[in-house]
């Protein structure tokens, strides 16, 4: 029976890059049935809403969900966030964040002379609460005494679950695990933060656990980037320092990004990390790569590992070939150019025996 995902294509470039997600999923000819929801900043401006008011119900009986970008200049941000993704990540209790940040070969990172032996990292961000938690409110509005406060929430609960996931899978690859805090400044969440993980860490005696600070982290990842594995960051830190390892990757385009429900809630959902890039949005040019690889990590999760490696190898592929990149990464064809070069190298790799195809 087919798998059924429900297609968020949403704002922006967002329903540019998902076609082209949709046009490679579809050639790995898997069983996959794709339902588009036109929810997002156009069905807000004529109803008032993001989503109907049964969005969640609808999204609790699909496989997986595959999302575009949410968000456009005429809705505020907070609204459309707040009205669309955040209750997706919170109600399917999608507690894990996991974004790789790979140099492909073929594309030129702006750190000189890297390359993709250099930058290989896997973030684990927390994705339910701390800064995006919601609590907080404002008073005495209008008036020159107007206030707003916002409380990071963190629990052991979610620090925990999120933990264990980060030192899972930093056993299967280096051993090694830094967890990003601001335990010097924040000294109640983030010290929390620092003792769960040290917890979870015993259960891991084989992962060496490295503790830095964010705004080390962030030159760590500039100026050593070969010295960073498996991450695992607040839900705050991890936005930020992804959207960094995007630009160390090559461009923002290119970053993919996976929502994982760990246990039964709902179905995970699956995003390029960019937005809905409005000063690019219907020209043709936004690079669907963070998209399709989002496609990838749906397909892993959904349990067809082999197809994921496939579409990753044509990922690779493509970029190393240099020929069919969109203008962020130095070329000059259409996103469109780019998801039919991709879905041809996917249907060519088919053919070759495995040892052959490359793996990104
Ligand atoms: P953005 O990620 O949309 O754009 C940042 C920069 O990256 C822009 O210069 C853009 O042209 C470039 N870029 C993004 N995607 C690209 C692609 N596929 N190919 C080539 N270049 C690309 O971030 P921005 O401008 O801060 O936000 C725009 C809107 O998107 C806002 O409404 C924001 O709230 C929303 N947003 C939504 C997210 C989501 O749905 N998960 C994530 C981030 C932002
Ligand atoms: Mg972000």
């Amino acid at each position: 029976m087919a798998q059924r995902i429900a297609v968020i294509a949403g704002d922006g470039v967002g329903p540019e890059v998902i076609a082209e997600g949709i046009k490679v999923l579809r050639a790995t000819g898997l069983p996959l049935a794709f339902d588009e929801l036109a929810w997002g900043s156009e069905l807000y401006e004529r109803s008032g809403a993001m989503m109907p008011p049964d969005a969640l119900a609808t999204l609790r009986g699909y496989d997986a969900i595959y999302l575009g970008a949410i968000g456009w200049p005429t809705v505020p941000d907070h609204v459309s966030l707040w009205e669309c993704l955040l209750p997706i990540r919170q109600a399917f209790a999608q507690c894990v964040n996991l974004r790789p940040v790979r140099l492909l070969p073929g594309i030129r990172s702006p750190l000189a002379e890297r390359g993709p032996d250099d930058v290989d990292m896997l973030f684990v961000r927390e994705n339910t609460e701390g800064e995006y938690a919601g609590a907080g409110g404002r008073a005495h509005r209008g008036t020159r005494a107007e206030l707003a406060v916002e409380v990071p929430i963190f629990t052991r609960y979610a620090i925990e679950r999120c933990a264990r996931y980060a030192f899972e899978r930093a056993c299967e690859r280096g051993g090694r695990l830094i967890s990003v805090t601001k335990s010097n400044a924040s000294r109640h969440t983030y010290v929390l933060w620092d003792e769960v993980v040290a917890d979870v860490g015993a259960e891991f005696p084989g992962v060496t656990v490295e503790r830095i600070l964010v705004d080390a982290m962030a030159a760590r990842m500039v100026s050593n980037p070969g010295s960073v594995d498996v991450v695992v960051a607040s839900n705050l830190f991890g936005d930020i320092l992804t959207d960094l390892g995007g630009a160390i990757q090559g461009s923002l385009g290119l970053a993919a990004s996976a929502n994982l429900a760990l246990d039964d809630s709902g179905p995970s959902m699956f995003e390029p990390v960019h937005g809905s890039a409005p000063d690019i949005a219907g020209q043709r040019r936004a690079n669907p790569i963070g998209a399709v690889w989002a496609g990838a990590l749906m397909l892993r999760e959904l349990g067809h590992g082999a197809a994921a490696d496939g579409v990753e190898a044509a990922i690779a592929a493509v970029c190393r070939d240099g020929r069919t990149l969109t203008r962020d990464c130095g070329g000059s064809a259409s996103t469109a150019d780019v998801g039919d070069a991709l879905a041809a190298a996917l249907s060519r790799s088919a053919t070759e025996p495995p040892g052959r195809r490359g793996r990104i």
